[in-house]
């Protein structure tokens, strides 16, 4: 799977994709991910991205230019890329979302910067726009970046051990059982007896209890009526 991103800042985004399981993905080519400068497709002496916005008000607005020409470029030699630009105004990005976007084969992400983006982007040039939170970041990079994580993680061979996306919060819905490893009593805390017993059936119900009283408790609104 392939992420081009689009960013002015693309300084702030080389550091973690650097870094562990993004890094081991990449060397194995499972997945390639570009940091692009968006001030690459500018054409003055500034590399000018932003301008003021027309009607007046605070703030600057990202220009069209740079990114309509990126886009394009990107797309000549993979026409059915799909284009997800990161805004506080997208649908919010969870871990259904993140499945989607794993069926993709090449994403490219516009990170958005500044009071906002030349509303003819989001008319001619995006297919999705995510955001990951109510709440407003400076800019989308560090939201792309989390998708660009939450979703490579899912590739096929990304997660050393095959289970390891399977057995964890949201797969199915709830939240994640408690896990404890050695040693089994920690300053006179114990690990819960029913772990230490060998007994895989008890210990599965064991841990479907927890995932269920832990989501009841604190995300009440992942479980279905029937479910609490
Ligand atoms: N840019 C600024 N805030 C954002 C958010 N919450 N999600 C995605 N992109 C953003």
């Amino acid at each position: 799977m392939k992420f081009d991103i689009l960013t002015i800042l693309p300084e702030m985004l080389r550091g973690p994709l650097d870094e562990s399981i993004l890094k081991r993905a990449q060397e194995k080519q499972l997945v390639e991910i570009c940091v692009r400068n968006l001030r690459d497709w500018t054409h003055d002496k500034h590399r000018t991205t932003d301008d003021r916005p027309f009607g007046g008000g605070p703030g600057m607005v990202m220009k069209p230019e740079p990114i309509f020409e990126a886009v394009e470029e990107l797309k000549r030699s993979s026409p059915g890329a799909w284009v997800v630009m990161l805004t506080p105004q997208g649908r919010r990005f969870d871990q259904q979302a993140a499945r989607g976007l794993a069926t993709r084969e090449h994403v490219i992400m516009i990170c958005g910067h500044y009071e906002g983006v030349d509303e003819r982007v989001r008319e001619a040039l995006v297919d999705e726009e995510i955001s990951i939170g109510d709440y407003v970041l400076t800019n989308g990079a560090l939201a792309a970046m989390v998708v660009v994580d939450a979703t490579a993680r899912l590739v096929p061979g990304v997660l050393g051990h095959a289970d390891s996306a399977k057995d964890e919060s949201f797969s199915d819905g709830w939240l994640e059982y408690p896990q404890y490893t050695r040693p089994a009593e920690y300053r006179s805390m114990a690990v819960p007896e029913v772990l230490l017993s060998g007994d895989h059936a008890v210990i599965a119900a064991w841990r479907q209890e927890q995932s269920r009283q832990r989501t009841r408790r604190q995300r009440p609104d992942l479980m279905k009526d029937d479910e609490k």
